[in-house]
């Protein structure tokens, strides 16, 4: 008689590298099986709890790392299946749609379960994120009144958990979907567990679906009370991680809407803040995804995660937060004569009053000469001469309107314009102010005795002698503290650890790297790339946006010098913009803000040949 095959004593054939092993196996689809005609019912019921040990370590892992809760949703899944030798399953997430309700902030609309994840094995299913956007979410509310037929809906609205040997067999359930699915697929679906997903104050937040759970022996069974405990000790630290994912992407987004609206609070007062705001954001995150995919040039190494790349992005939204207590008139100040608003009104009021005035004494001369016996020829002389008088009033103030609006440069011309209109005066017998009554500028006219007062008083002359832009020197001083404020309010924020850098970013996009710029005048090495970032898409924005009320929109080449002749006299970094003009993003963003005919030929090579600097890289 032939021995009886001897059974492999597991421990001598793997000496002490019993962990290699059953984590080799772990790794294979199966692996187990494999083995098990050749082990004892004591060995595969070792390796077995090995493997599922193994398997709820592994997730809670996954649990503590991963930050994207579809992720965590999945995992759990794929856990749960393996723990359980389940053929399929599905994973649902609780969605709860908020009513739009003033009076109500906090009504629910609807109540969803949406598919995360589906899963057969026999039918070689694995659908998930995009692929699973085609599945209809699962209401759980039909007609006002719970949805109690849906054995996923039922769970989620009742907490229980559910446990069926044959769905086939079960009452009170609607399985037609089930049934119609196993009809059109050749499949049998039998044993289902169905259990919610709980966080750590019973909230609902999403329910685990498993089905046709595999014996050793290849049949279908239900699902046991082990199995039971085995998923839940998946799913519980599964809903506590998402619970936690979910609090912080709460914190996140309701910190970001808050910020937007402060940028859009800004925008109330002056809409083209709020767009350099918002493109600024956009520009600053477009440079800065394009350094960190840069292999090329000194900064190569400079890669950035997504934590990071958000960190920029608001950096950007908040940049110019400091503006909000910027009066708007200043801000969005148009012309040179608009203290609150534009006082050309009351120059041409008292040109037209001058206009008069010429006309009286005209008329004046006239009848004394006429009574003295002037000719005819001698009476139109006076008038044409009040016609002159006149008519180079009328010019000098079609004049004055120009030198009103601002320029890069103040002709020569229009500033003795100017000082000619000064030196000249009218009678006057009121005078009149702007005052700010309820935050409204109002004109206040004020009845004097007659006197003499010039033509442009002044206040309206050292404007209009403005040589460049619009502001005077106290306004621009007024414009620029806005960075300083910026900078401080952003330090007296919490910002969590990751972020702690994130003032220093916003509040020091006006200086330079020569050490020019303002509030602090920081410089060389101390300036940090996502500043270095910022500046450049700030001064680009400005440049060549289209929507100023102050300032025609420049063309794109004309811009890019301008940026290169700030590169050059060392105040932008150079490389930073190398990697701008290259990367294309001044492209696409061109043809997404600029007017067609703003968008002209930058020659790179060109700009890199007659601006490029090496830069100071920074320090951190
Ligand atoms: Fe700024
Ligand atoms: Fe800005």
């Amino acid at each position: 008689m032939a021995d009886a095959p001897q059974r492999p004593d597991l421990d001598t054939i793997l000496g002490a590298d019993l962990q290699a092993f059953v984590n080799n196996i772990l790794h294979e689809d199966g692996g187990i099986d494999h083995f098990r005609q050749l082990l004892s019912d004591d060995q595969i019921s070792k390796l077995e709890s090995r493997r599922k040990l193994e398997l709820v370590t592994r997730s809670g892992v996954i649990f503590t790392r991963e930050r994207n809760i579809s992720n965590i949703l999945e995992t759990t899944l794929n856990t749960a299946r393996n723990l359980t030798n389940s053929d399929g399953g599905t994973i649902y997430s609780l969605e709860e749609i908020y009513a739009e309700n003033p009076i109500d902030p906090g009504e629910i609309a609807s109540r969803n379960l949406n598919f995360v994840a589906l899963q057969n094995e026999t039918m070689d299913t694995n659908l998930k994120g995009g692929d699973i956007d085609m599945m209809p979410p699962v209401p759980l509310e039909i007609d006002g009144k719970p949805n109690l037929s849906n054995v996923s809906a039922y769970c989620a609205n009742t907490g229980e958990m559910l446990n069926f040997d044959d769905v086939y067999d079960a009452d009170g359930f609607d399985f037609t979907g089930t049934s119609s699915y196993d009809e059109a697929n050749g499949y049998r679906s039998q044993s289902m567990l169905v259990i919610p997903l709980e966080d750590h104050e019973n909230n609902i937040i999403g329910v685990l679906q498993l089905i046709n759970r595999r014996m050793p022996n290849g049949a279908i069974g239900g699902f046991t009370t082990e199995d039971i405990e085995l998923v839940q000790s998946v799913s519980f630290p599964a809903a506590a991680s998402i619970t936690q994912q979910r609090m912080i992407n709460e914190q996140v987004n309701l910190f970001n809407a808050f910020v937007t609206m402060l940028a859009q609070g800004l925008g109330e007062k002056s809409p083209h803040t709020y767009n350099h705001i918002r493109r600024v954001a956009a520009l600053g995150e477009s440079i800065a995804a394009s350094l960190s995919n840069s292999d090329e040039g000194i900064y190569a190494d400079v890669k950035y995660n997504s934590d990071e790349m958000a960190e920029i992005k608001l950096a950007g939204w908040m940049h110019d937060i400091g503006k909000i207590t910027t009066p708007e008139h200043i801000v969005s100040k148009q012309v040179k004569l608009q203290f609150v608003m534009d006082r050309f009104e009351m120059i041409i009021e008292r040109c037209s009053s001058k206009m008069k005035d010429y006309k009286i004494e005209m008329l004046q001369q006239q009848l004394a000469a006429s009574q003295a016996g002037a000719t005819e020829s001698e009476l139109l002389a006076l008038r044409n001469e009040c016609d002159n008088k006149t008519s180079l009033l009328e010019k000098q103030l079609e004049a004055l309107f120009k030198a009103n609006r601002g320029s890069e440069d103040m002709p020569k011309e229009q500033i003795e314009l100017v000082m000619d209109l000064a030196s000249q005066s009218v009678e006057a017998f009121y005078k009149t102010e702007v005052i700010i009554d309820h935050g409204f500028p109002l004109l206040k006219s004020f009845a004097l005795e007659p006197h003499v007062a010039p033509l442009i008083d002044d206040r309206e002359k050292s404007n209009l002698l403005i040589k460049r832009g619009t502001l005077s020197d106290d306004e621009r001083d007024q414009i620029k503290s806005h960075a300083d404020r910026s900078w401080r309010w952003l330090m007296e924020l919490p910002f969590p650890r990751k972020q702690k850098r994130l003032p220093l970013y916003a509040g020091a996009h006006h200086e330079h790297l020569n050490g020019s710029g303002y509030p602090n005048g920081i410089e060389g090495k101390d300036m940090p790339m996502q500043a270095r970032i910022l500046a450049i898409a700030d001064i680009f924005e400005a440049l060549v946006a289209n929507d100023r009320p102050y300032k025609e929109p420049m063309p794109l080449s004309q811009a890019m010098n301008i940026l290169g002749g700030m590169v050059k006299s060392g105040n932008l970094d150079g490389e930073l913009m190398k990697i701008f003009l290259q990367s294309g993003d001044y492209m696409t963003y061109a043809e997404e803000h600029l007017n067609p005919e703003q968008i002209d030929d930058v020659d790179i090579d060109a700009w890199l040949e007659a601006y490029y600097v090496v830069p100071e890289p920074p320090t951190k």
